[in-house]
């Protein structure tokens, strides 16, 4: 009987605490909100992120430039770019479009474009990866995309328009998990 007690008494409490978000959401304003802050929280994350994965990203991003173009230039599609906060492992002479779904990361984006010379903004488009249609098929050298598909709608979706778009498609020995995905989605 106390115990029940306790569980309506916690539940109510719960309920009070988040009327507020209901209300926001009923109203349609917390989807607005939350695209707004987003960008200042992914801002403050990927500090402590990257100085974490820094040394991982240093070797993943390390032979982008033998995926240059015959011409020797090198397009880099990154989808759900976010603050742009991989620019400072792009090589010289990076030709990069930047998509994302929400545009207030546009600033932030700015701020890296500036502090990573070495990295030219080709486009900035907003889309989600599902929907890549402004971008032609075979036009990019690499697709970069890093802590996104937990995000998108369809995972499929994206890889669809990843292939479709890339110049030309290799499977990279960088774990077996991500080549096995490759290979199925490739031999369908
Ligand atoms: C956790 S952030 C990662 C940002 C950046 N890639 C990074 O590594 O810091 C997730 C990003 O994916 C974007 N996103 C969400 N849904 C997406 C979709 N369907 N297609 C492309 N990007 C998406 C978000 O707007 C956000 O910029």
């Amino acid at each position: 009987m106390e115990m029940s007690f306790l569980v309506i008494l916690l539940r109510l409490c719960f309920q009070i605490l988040a009327l507020p978000v209901y209300l926001l959401w009923f109203l349609g304003i917390w989807d607005p909100i939350c695209k707004k802050a987003f960008p200042y929280f992914m801002v403050f994350f990927s500090v402590h992120y990257n100085s974490k994965m820094s040394a991982k990203k240093k070797e993943l991003f390390n032979n982008l430039s033998d995926f240059a173009s015959p011409s020797g230039a090198l397009t880099i599609l990154e989808i759900g770019t976010g603050t742009g906060t991989n620019f400072q492992f792009y090589p010289t002479g990076s030709k990069v479009i930047c998509t994302d779904p929400n545009p207030n990361f546009r600033k932030f984006l700015d701020k890296n474009l500036s502090e990573n010379p070495q990295v030219k903004l080709e486009r900035c488009i907003v889309t989600a990866a599902e929907d890549l249609h402004q971008i032609p098929d075979a036009s990019v050298d690499v697709v970069v995309c890093t802590l996104v598909l937990c995000s998108v709608k369809s995972i499929e979706g994206v890889l669809r328009e990843v292939l479709r778009v890339l110049r030309r498609v290799l499977v990279p020995p960088l774990n077996i998990e991500l080549t096995l995905i490759t290979l199925t989605y490739l031999t369908e």
